[in-house]
């Protein structure tokens, strides 16, 4: 008999853009209903980088999301911080975020020089703080992420004690050094283990799976697929979730990001039962994060159904993924 339910318990975003305002109420609703917490980016304009900003944006957050059971985990954006700053904000973020200058979103304000914030990394491995990092270079597109691989070996040899995370992996050479140091661990999109980039721009341009970083070739996808399938313990999921509104993204000089918060974890039931690993699962979207990132979020059981149903065309302006496409399994319940 094939499944035609199955049940995800407390799945978790590890990379997450819920944005502010009017664009954080259409989607962040959308994750809360099915996750039961998430790691939000701080890549706002201006950045989340100090205890104002990071005050207001948590409360705002946690607003929007109310009262539906989600645990918002809050990301400040990579700075030099001093010791009081860091040590004052310490219990209100999983983690600070490091974005290279200009390497994708929102990132004008980011890192120039590694050498800036060696001090601040230096306190976060004393203080037990994070580090999570957006890991390219400015090198040729498909080249950036390979180039970074050096500075991820340094920082994980040079700060031990540090947990980084390198985010939205893309290529089966950042997928084997999760092998190489321990206090390394890594994200992985949806669409990072379903495309490449001939479904970016191999026919017609597909802005909507365009994002940065770009989808790479079919041996990435399939190195990062079966390292997700096996729920390798070092490996969590991160939708990376990046709305845009639709004028923003089928234009000439479209923004990175593809949205995929709402079909994700449908998508992943799909994808997983495809190749005969639904119960790695849920290691994969819940119990390899609680224990990476020693987190309890709220209890909740999502339910899916193999009903089928239509991905929407939108969600208010904004397009998701494979919009219009057929979905196997639909969330049935949620308690
Ligand atoms: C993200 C965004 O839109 O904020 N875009 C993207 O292409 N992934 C930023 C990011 O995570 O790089
Ligand atoms: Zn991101």
């Amino acid at each position: 008999m094939p499944n035609t339910t199955f049940s995800l318990h407390s799945p978790l975003d590890m990379h997450i853009h819920f944005r502010e305002g009017a664009m954080l109420r259409r989607v962040a609703p959308l994750s809360a209903e099915t996750f039961a917490g998430g790691v939000i980016m701080p890549n706002l304009v201006p950045p989340v980088d100090n205890q104002v900003r990071l005050d207001r944006y948590d409360r705002e957050v946690r607003e929007v999301v109310e009262p539906l059971a989600f645990e918002p985990y809050m990301t400040l954006f990579m700075r030099p911080y001093t010791e009081s700053e860091l040590a004052s904000m310490k219990d209100r973020i999983i983690g600070v975020k490091l974005y290279p200058e200009g390497v994708t979103t929102h990132s004008e304000q980011g890192v120039g020089d590694l050498g800036d914030v060696e001090d601040t990394l230096d306190l976060m491995q004393d203080l037990g703080i994070r580090l999570m990092v957006h890991g390219e270079s400015t090198d040729f597109v498909m080249d950036r992420e390979r180039a970074f691989l050096p500075v991820y070996e340094n920082l994980a040899r040079r700060f031990p004690r540090l947990h980084i995370v390198m985010e939205h992996i893309t290529t089966r050479e950042a997928a084997a050094l999760l092998d190489r140091h321990e206090n390394l661990s890594a994200t992985v999109t949806l669409q990072h283990l379903l495309i490449t980039l001939d479904d970016v721009a191999g026919g017609l341009l597909n802005p909507h799976l365009f994002c940065k970083p770009i989808a790479k070739r079919p041996e990435d996808r399939d190195a990062l697929l079966a390292l997700a399938l096996d729920a390798h313990p070092g490996l969590v999921f991160g939708s990376d979730s990046a709305p845009h509104p639709v004028d923003k993204k089928e234009c000439a000089g479209c923004a990175a990001g593809v949205f995929t918060a709402p079909i994700a974890l449908q998508m992943l039931v799909g994808l997983f039962e495809e190749h005969g690993a639904l119960d790695r699962l849920q290691a994969f979207v819940s119990d390899n994060a609680k224990r990476i990132y020693d987190v309890d979020p709220p209890a909740k059981t999502v339910v899916f159904a193999k009903t089928g149903a239509a991905i929407p065309e939108r969600y208010g302006d904004v397009v998701p993924m494979y919009a219009g496409r057929d979905l196997e399994w639909k969330v049935a319940e949620v308690r």
